[in-house]
């Protein structure tokens, strides 16, 4: 069999063959295909990115028909069920599982790097009590940049590596310090021998009414949650930090923008959103009326839905398991009972049945935090932590791939022709408004 596909161009009858790679041909192929030789060529439309790859990559593969997600090619529920984040992180960001020396010089690295400056420290002080916790973490991201000039060298590989170190070693410190300022609580300083989650957990509670909560069965379950959010292929928010990334612009600037874009209610906030509408929803009697407003488009029932899966997201069901644990030692999340019900009534009804409408990460995730004592404010914060792994192999991955230029989608004009300026802009003197404007 050819792998080549044939296209017949019914304007001018031409035909044009064009090479098959990964199931893929390349929209630069399709430049070919001209009515005349000084036509531009024919392009792709696709709003929202909905058929187009816009690089390879070897880092994560989703088989969103049949519920598949693998970091490197190792199964999603292995990694959670056997591994730490700490080494999950390596293995996204190197390739390969950690050896127990790799392990320990991985470790030690981010440990070097849990501190930020005092400097950072007043940054963050100048929040309003109020501030969200995602505008916190993505202004204190970008703010960074200003402290490490030398993450500009984008395409030297120690310093790629220096800088992933360096974002996965203070995220959780950032996190942590919105977290408490919007308490009105004290710093922690990182104790860095703690695991990973573990430590995250103390810089939240410790010295705080929430101290009981630094527990090893809830250190794991974070530890697993973090598993499970480290990456998901070309999502909104890799797909800003790639975009971002692309100009060259040092990756404490690209991982906020990606920040930025994950706290959309349609992409990581969606697990705040959850929260709320079991909130509002109340009790399961008044579920039916929820499913009803839903299909009448009145609102969306927050959690499911995925471009990619059409079936069980994989981590939904794992953190489905989560949260019993978690729940065995903070008592039962009484939202999961309301949420569980909600899943069975939608997964029976034709309208969730037909659109292939299924639990994702966020359905029960929020539920887990909210058993942990974080209000939905934090849920997306949580969720960027360890995402950063994922937005830094994906950062790296496209720096050091020669394909890859700076992105720059194409658009259909579909504005005015030219057109000539009115005569009263052309010659008239500027309007008295305008020029109240301009002092
Ligand atoms: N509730 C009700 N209807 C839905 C939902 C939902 N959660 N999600 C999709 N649909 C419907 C759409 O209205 C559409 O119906 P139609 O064909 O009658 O017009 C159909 O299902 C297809 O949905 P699209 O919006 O075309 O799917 P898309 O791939 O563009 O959107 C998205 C995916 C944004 C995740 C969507 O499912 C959604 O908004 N879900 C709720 C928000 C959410 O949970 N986001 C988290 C995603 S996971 C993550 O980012 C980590």
């Amino acid at each position: 069999m050819e792998n080549t596909v044939t296209v017949t161009d019914n304007r001018t009858g031409e035909q044009y063959t064009f090479p098959v790679t990964h199931d893929t041909i390349r929209a630069m192929d399709l430049r070919k295909i001209k009515v005349a030789p000084d036509d531009f060529g024919m392009m792709s439309y696709d709003p929202a990115f909905m058929n187009t790859a816009s690089c390879e990559s070897k880092i994560t593969y989703i088989d969103g028909d049949k519920g598949i997600l693998r970091y490197r090619g190792y199964d999603i529920a292995d990694l959670a069920e056997h591994c730490t984040f700490p080494q999950v992180a390596y293995l996204v960001i190197h390739g390969e599982l950690p050896d127990p020396e790799q392990e320990t010089e991985w470790l030690a690295a981010l440990r070097i790097h849990m501190g930020i400056f005092e400097n950072i420290k007043k940054f963050m002080e100048g929040f309003r009590y109020d501030a969200h916790p995602m505008g916190m973490l993505v202004s204190t991201l970008a703010a960074l940049s200003t402290f490490y000039p030398d993450a500009k060298d984008v395409r030297n590989s120690e310093v790629q590596m220096h800088c992933i170190r360096r974002i996965i070693g203070k995220i959780p410190i950032i996190a942590a310090y919105g977290y408490r300022h919007s308490k009105g609580l004290d710093y922690i300083s990182p104790e860095p021998k703690l695991g990973y989650a573990e430590n995250f957990m103390h810089m939240l509670w410790d010295r705080s009414p929430l101290e009981h909560l630094k527990h090893p069965v809830l250190a794991r379950a974070l530890d697993v949650l973090f598993i499970l959010h480290i990456d998901h292929e070309q999502n909104c928010s890799t797909n800003a930090m790639r975009a971002v990334g692309s100009s060259e612009a040092d990756p404490f600037l690209s991982i906020a923008g990606a920040a930025a874009a994950l706290a959309g209610p349609l992409h990581g906030g969606a697990n705040e959103e959850v929260l709320k509408m079991l909130d509002k929803i109340g009790s399961q009697e008044n579920i039916p009326e929820f499913i009803r407003g839903v299909k009448e488009g009145k609102h969306k029932l927050m959690g499911f839905g995925h471009r990619v899966y059409k079936n069980y997201d994989p981590r939904a069901r794992i953190i489905k398991r989560t949260a019993e644990e978690v729940f065995e030692v903070t008592g039962r999340n009484k939202k999961i009972d309301l949420a569980m019900e909600l899943e069975r009534i939608a997964l029976t009804d034709d309208y969730f049945v037909s659109r292939k409408l299924y639990p994702n990460v966020d359905f029960y995730s929020g539920i887990i935090y909210e058993a942990m004592g974080l209000e939905p404010q934090m849920f997306t914060v949580l969720f960027a932590i360890p995402r950063a792994v994922g937005w830094l192999a994906q950062w790296q991955e496209l720096i050091n791939d020669p394909a890859q230029k700076i992105a720059r989608p194409r658009q259909i004009y579909t504005g005015y022709e030219q057109r000539k300026l009115p005569d009263s802009y052309t010659y008239g003197a500027p309007s008295e408004e305008s020029l109240a404007y301009t002092r």
